[in-house]
């Protein structure tokens, strides 16, 4: 059922060099208190993800914004009354909260910041691909640009991806899947949905080694095993847990055990040790014993935010096209996008309403 029609087989992206920031404890206390005053200054709320550094995280949370996964990222900011909103994370977090609100003026410390799925995914390509298939919807996770979003029929992260081809699944269709396909995999393995599948695939996710992570288990047998769905099948085989950034926060915030081995960006550490400060956080192996990696469980685009970068892009005068870091997306384009990314928002806010069946 899972056939892959004429996409590259397998997009080879080549990740930059990792660069994080480093700052003495004078620098950053001197960097945030000028970050706040500027934020107050511009009406400007943050909106980070859990792969950004602790400090952009702790400052989120100072300061009134929220750290979160996509979805959330995505809901927190349209709610927002706030005129500007700076977005720490990846290129796609950016363009989704410039698509679904489109008065504000929204930023990021560093617009190169990208994704390997976004980049794995042309959209002309990904347009030849519908094109081919004209029969199916296409459901293109979150990780993607505004470009592949307009010409989706759905849009969903991995919070919500596997409830919602249950929901289309249901209703009779066959899908398209783009571009992550672990997460495409996996969640054709649990719906039972016909989907054609992109090849695509996030480089710190891919990395993670399913035979390393059994010995690492073995050594300790009380750890309950998380798992992001970007990974390979053989690592979420060996899964307790398989959610999106915030499911496996909370599986280590409410689950009993006293170990956690973790398979997703280790930036994500900063907030389960918040709200599990007594237990224990392993790392999932990345490449095997005495191998490299090239990702060794941290993204470098997540890695490219930082302190020092957002007060520069707060203090560039605002309305300037080519300073400030300001994201901007053709008109048309947006609309479209738009279309596709409110179908997960009304989705997810029916389940909550209990007009939907909560996903199982
Ligand atoms: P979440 O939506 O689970 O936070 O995932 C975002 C992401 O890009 C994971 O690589």
């Amino acid at each position: 059922m899972n056939t892959v029609f004429p996409v590259p087989l397998k997009p080879v992206i080549q990740p930059p060099a990792m660069v994080e920031e480093t700052l003495g404890v004078e620098e950053r206390v001197t960097l945030k208190a000028r970050i706040k005053t500027l934020m107050a200054q511009q009406d400007a709320v943050l909106v980070a993800h859990y792969y950004t550094s602790a400090d952009l995280q702790d400052l989120a949370e100072e300061t009134g914004g929220c750290v979160s996964d996509s979805l959330e990222m995505a809901r927190f900011g349209h709610a927002h009354p706030a005129q500007t909103l700076i977005v720490a994370g990846v290129k796609f977090m950016g363009e989704t909260a410039k698509i679904l609100n489109p008065e504000k003026r929204v930023v990021m410390p560093d617009l190169q910041a990208d994704c390997s799925l976004d980049l794995a995914c042309p959209a002309d390509e990904f347009a030849a691909f519908c094109d081919a298939h004209p029969d199916r919807l296409s459901v293109v996770y979150a990780n993607t640009s505004a470009a592949v979003k307009a010409r989706a029929d759905w849009v969903v992260t991995s919070g919500i991806a596997a409830r919602i081809v249950k929901h289309l699944h249901r209703q009779g269709h066959k899908l398209l899947w783009a571009p992550d396909r672990h997460l495409g995999d996996y969640v054709q393995r649990i719906s039972g949905a016909d989907m054609l599948l992109w090849q695509g695939s996030c480089v710190v996710h891919e990395a993670f080694k399913a035979e390393a992570l059994k010995k690492l288990h073995l050594d300790h047998p009380n750890a309950a095993v998380l798992v992001h769905p970007e990974s390979p099948e053989s690592v979420i085989a060996l899964a307790d847990v398989v959610g999106s950034t915030t499911q496996l926060i909370e599986a280590v915030r409410t689950l009993p055990n006293p170990e956690f081995i973790v398979a997703t960006d280790n930036g994500i550490f900063h907030k389960m040790r918040a709200v599990a400060s007594g237990k224990i956080l392993l790392e999932a192996p990345t490449a095997g014993e005495g191998a490299t990696c090239t990702s060794c469980a941290h993204c470098p685009w997540m890695a490219m935010n930082g302190l020092r970068k957002l007060a520069a892009v707060l203090e560039s005068p605002e309305g300037d096209k080519n300073g400030g870091n300001e994201i901007h997306i053709e008109e048309s384009i947006r609309a479209r996008a738009r279309l596709s990314i409110q179908k997960m928002l009304d989705f997810a806010a029916a389940e909550k309403a209990g007009q939907l069946p909560l996903g199982d």
